[in-house]
């Protein structure tokens, strides 16, 4: 199996400001220039700020790549704004599950969000259609899951109140499955990394701001810092399905380039 690169992309936050647009069309372009170009572009939610259309038109613009890019909403997020406009298709405010094949890894992506409510919860359509998805994949072939909302708690005081409800459904699900290399969210505005079903749960940064753990200071006074440079997760998996993940800060103001050592 060659190496496949999934690059992560999260919590966007389109909010018709100049500067969270300019720092996912930042993330875009350093992903497009890579020498080695991500095989797909998987965005986990919270792509607006609060579902508008015109957010949506923003992110429409500003997530275009050359690269397939695939889309999962999250609790800031609006179905019906996200499938008209990512996606292409009739409004609907059914959950945005969906598989997509790259080469021979497949990603399932599952909706987590909740309209009106910032906790995540898997409905019982989408557990049974997780349920159906994993009965018919191939045997022996690598599966990630994605979700926004992490299954685990972070240490986080703002995320773990709104983490998934119910994860230990989820892990029952999903337990045991040699298949899935990981479980990807986002939501958390931290590259973390934690466990969830005995598999590794990789939880991307988001592009626009990083939000403090219970060592920092205490909510209010240090919630979330907007002075990161926007980050993103590389997730490598390779000919032997060993799966490695890089994460990564992306300078707004270009390349600094470096000696070689
Ligand atoms: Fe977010
Ligand atoms: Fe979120």
């Amino acid at each position: 199996m060659p190496m496949i690169l999934v690059a992560q992309v999260s919590d966007t936050h389109f909010d018709l400001g100049a500067r969270n647009a300019e720092r996912a069309r930042r993330v875009m372009t350093f992903l497009d220039e890579l020498r080695r170009k991500p095989d797909v572009i998987l965005v986990t939610g919270d792509i607006t700020e609060s579902g508008k259309p015109e957010q949506y038109a923003e992110a429409e613009l500003a997530l275009a790549s050359e690269i397939p890019v695939c889309f999962l909403p999250g609790n800031h997020d609006d179905r019906t704004g996200l499938r008209t406009a990512l996606l292409g298709e009739p409004a609907g405010s059914a959950p945005i599950n969906r598989v997509h094949r790259v080469g021979e890894l497949l990603l399932v992506l599952l909706d987590s969000s909740v309209p009106g409510a910032a906790g995540g919860q898997l409905t019982d359509d989408t557990y049974q259609w997780l349920r159906e998805v994993l009965a018919t994949a191939p045997t022996g072939k690598p599966i990630m899951l994605a979700l926004h909302h992490p299954p685990a708690p972070l240490h986080s005081p703002i995320i773990d109140e709104i983490a998934l409800a119910d994860p230990e459904r989820l892990a029952d699900l999903i337990s045991g499955d040699d298949r899935i290399v990981a479980v990807l969210a986002g939501h958390a505005h931290s590259a973390a990394t934690t466990t969830f079903a005995g598999r590794p749960l990789l939880v991307a940064p988001s592009t626009a701001s990083v939000l403090g753990g219970v060592w920092e200071l205490d909510p209010p006074d240090h919630v979330m810092d907007y002075a990161p440079d926007p980050m993103i997760a590389l997730h490598v998996l390779a000919d032997d399905a060993r799966l490695t993940t890089h994460f990564r800060s992306v300078p707004l103001r270009g390349r600094i380039s470096v000696a070689p050592v």
